[in-house]
Order: structure tokens, then sequence, then C-alpha cells
């Protein structure tokens, strides 16, 4: 069976080495290739979600106008893989993702001939139909339960702020949850907002370490809805935790973000619960003044089950964390890495046909790099040492991974229907 899943996996790694090694000699590369015909399609894929009017990126790529004065600097920030902002590495471990943004090799590549040749704009006519973008404050379910952050005025010129709220959600009951979305009051201002389920009545406000992380608002995503049969558990009296990163925009702005359940009807269910929980934080955190360092933390599961979700958590000096499971017999399989910034944070949720499926007993092993050192940018004071905390000028190193449990007999099944998929 762990010979299977490990076939699996190299097969895996094989189409996508052979789909990403070609670069400028590819087919997929045109020779001379202009902003309508070539370069606004991806744009409007990958980019304007962000990049449009009254939105947090900084500038608008909408049109030919908007787009020409910048784009040397689009290059050099697709080029470092920085924008889109998904920062999961592309060659290693499983490669399918829900809300994947990101650009082929081929699409960096023709960016590049297109910024050499002069970013030529070529025929009006060759132009996208262009896209309808959802308004602001939409709700893309129809949540029973809306729970609102406090109102936060944000100053028209001022640093970033990071910060949590925590108010009640007013449930009484414990339900599951089935959809879910927190939504940004003004996208303008919010880089990021967490939301956390808080059981524990003293969780203090500046350490969510104890919740239960529910949910991040994203630009551009949709609600997380859970396949038909799954869902999380709410607890009755849960309050609610808001974790913001906002930042100013040249004029006063007063934004409040909402979360969003649709709920499971009073005393069902679910026939898998989803866990979403802080795993393999390394023990002590030792990070030396001007080093580089790596901190490693373990989990074992008892069940089998399936791996949702990875999300990294460090804080400012994080750089690069990955999943690695290590099955009961022994043998490893990296699943993901991602490189890490703190200014964002980016769920990778897993196709559901190729969210990593493991035995009872495997362990999630959590391999975690802080830098430093003066060149990583992140990091506001290289001459000090730094440990673990939770102040966001202390350190962190933990996974959140999502999964729900399996039967022995559906793992079974699983692992079938995995083999069946690979000999077609
Ligand atoms: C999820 C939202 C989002 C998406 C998608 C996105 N960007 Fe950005 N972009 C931002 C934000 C926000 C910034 C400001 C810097 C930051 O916060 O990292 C930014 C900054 C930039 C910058 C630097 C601007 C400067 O001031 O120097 C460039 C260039 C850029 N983006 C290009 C792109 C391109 C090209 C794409 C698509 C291939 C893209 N972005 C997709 C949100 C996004």
């Amino acid at each position: 069976m762990r010979i299977a899943r490990l076939g699996a996996l190299f097969f895996t790694l094989a189409a996508v080495v052979a789909m990403t090694a070609p670069t400028l000699a590819s087919a997929e590369v045109p020779d001379s290739p202009t902003f309508h015909k070539d370069i606004e399609p991806i744009l409007q894929r990958s980019c304007q979600v962000c990049h449009r009017p009254n939105n947090m990126a900084p500038m608008s790529l909408m049109n030919y106008q908007e787009t020409r004065p910048w784009a040397r600097s689009i290059r050099t920030k697709v080029e470092a893989r920085e924008m889109p902002p998904w920062h999961v590495d592309p060659k290693v471990g499983v490669q399918s993702f829900k809300n994947d943004r990101s650009l082929t090799d081929d699409e960096i590549a023709t960016i590049g001939v297109w910024v050499d040749a002069g970013a030529p704009r070529g025929n009006a006519a060759d132009a996208p139909t262009p896209v309808e973008f959802q308004e602001f404050g939409a709700w893309t379910i129809e949540p029973d339960l809306i729970v609102s952050s406090p109102p936060h005025t944000v100053p028209a010129e001022a640093g970033d702020w990071w910060g949590d709220y925590i108010v009640p959600s007013g449930l009484e009951t414990d339900r599951y949850i089935q959809a879910i979305q927190t939504k940004a009051g003004d996208l303008r201002v919010v880089h990021h907002a967490l939301t956390y389920a808080v059981t524990d009545p003293d969780s203090p406000l500046a350490d969510s370490s104890g919740d239960a992380f529910l949910n991040e608002y994203a630009v551009g995503k949709n609600a997380d809805v859970y396949p038909d049969g799954t869902g999380r558990l709410f607890e009755a009296d849960s309050r609610v935790r808001f974790s913001f990163h906002y930042h100013s925009v040249g004029e006063e702005v007063t934004d409040q973000t909402e979360l969003g359940l649709v709920l499971y009807p009073e005393n069902y269910e679910p026939d898998h619960i989803l866990y979403s929980r802080q795993l393999g934080q390394a023990g002590e955190l030792d990070i030396p003044a001007g080093q580089v360092t790596r901190h490693d933390g373990y989990q074992k599961m008892y069940l089998p089950g399936k791996l949702t979700a990875f999300q990294p958590h460090m804080h400012f000096l994080g750089t690069r964390q990955c999943v690695e499971m290590i099955y009961p017999n022994g043998s490893t399989e990296m699943v993901s890495c991602a490189n890490f910034d703190f200014n964002w944070h980016i769920v990778y949720a897993y196709e559901d046909d190729a969210a990593p499926v493991y035995p009872a007993g495997t362990t999630m092993h959590v391999i975690s790099y802080h830098d430093n050192t003066a060149g990583n940018r992140g990091n506001h004071d290289s001459k000090n040492w730094t440990g673990g905390g939770s102040r966001t000028v202390d350190e962190m190193a933990f996974s959140w991974l999502s999964w729900y449990d399996l039967s022995e007999e559906e793992y079974a099944a699983e692992i079938e229907a995995r083999k069946a998929d690979e000999n077609d």
C-alpha cells in the first residue's frame, strides 16, 4: 500500500518537472507577445482580483495605460514568485490546490519577453472580454450567523497595525459549520483578517495559541464550503477572535469585518468532523543574531486521515516551512514547502483528489526556517537573539493543518481509488 502511495508521488513530481522544465524554448511562449493578446489574460486570471480600483493592492492593472508604467516591476515580482502572492514551492510535493492563482513558468517567461520588447500594446481587437469582479461586501454563502468585529478606524497615515479583537458569537448550542467566510468591511485597509473560535473564557487578547483557527480573509477568496457530510464543530458560547493586519491608504477609513457561518441543523452530526489545529510546534526556539535556523516539530496522528490544508505560521523572521509525513514504517514523503512572508497568511487547500491520505500512526513533521540576518527584509533587529513567544516580535514555528479522520475501511478505499486513477 505504501509503495503505491510513493509511486503516485513520484509520478506527480515527474509530471511537474516535465511541465515546467522548458522555459524560453517552450512552444507556449510566443515570440512577440502583446498586451492584449498574451498579457491581459494573465492579469485577468491572476492579478486583477487585487489590482483594481479601491482594493488592497497599491495600483490598478485593469488596462494597458495602468499596466505599462509597472511593466519592469511586474517582471521582477513575477520572476521572484512574490506576485501573485502564492508562495508554495512548485517543485516540491503535492501540486494541486484550490484557488491556485500562481503563474506557470511559461507565463512568467512570456511576461519577460514582452517587457524586453518594450511592453507593446498590440491590437485592441485581440483583447479578452473584461472580467466582472464581485463588488465590495458580497457574501458568497448565505450565513445563518454573522459575527462582526468592532469598528476600527485606520488613520489616513500611520504604520501598519497588527492586533486582535474578541467578540461573543451569541450561539447558545453546539453546532457544526458547513461553510464559512470572513468578509472584510473595506478591502483597501484590511491586508488580512484571520478568525478563530475562542472557547477558553480567559484566552488572552494578545495570544491566539489556545484558540481554534476558523478561516482567513484573503482578497478574491470565496467561502470555505466543506465537502458534503463534513463539518467543523463550533461550541456553544464560543467567542470569535478577529486577528487583523490593517494598513493606511491616505484617507481615514473605519472598517468592520464580518464572519459568516452556514450551520448544519441543530443535533446534526456530520460523518466527518474537520479539524484545524496548530501542529508540529517546535520545542524551544533558539534563533541567534545573524543566523538562519531550522527547527523541527512533530505530531503523531493516531487514526488514518486526509490532510485537507496547510498554512505555515511564523512571525517576522520566518522564511520557509515544510510539512513531511513520516509513515509508521519509517519511510517519509514531503507534502508541501512554502516560502513565508508575515504579510501574507495563505491557506494552501489541497484539491480533494490530491489531498494526502495517511495511515494510522503517521507523524506530521513540521520544519521551520527563520532568518535572523540583516539580509531578511522582515527582520527589524538582526543584532538580537530571538526566541519563542506570542508577541509579533517573538517567534513561532507551527503549521495550521486541517484534516479529517478516516476509518480503516475508508482509508483502504481511498488508497484503492487513487491506485485506480494512477493506472488510467
Ligand atoms: C491577493 C492580492 C494580490 C494579487 C492576486 C496580486 N497582487 Fe500584486 N500586490 C498586492 C499587494 C497588497 C501589494 C503591495 C505589497 C504587499 O503588500 O506585498 C502588491 C504589490 C505588487 C507589485 C509591487 C508594487 C510596488 O509598489 O512596487 C507589483 C509589481 C505587483 N503587485 C504585481 C502583481 C501581478 C503582476 C500580479 C498577477 C500576476 C499580482 N500582483 C497579483 C496584492 C496582490
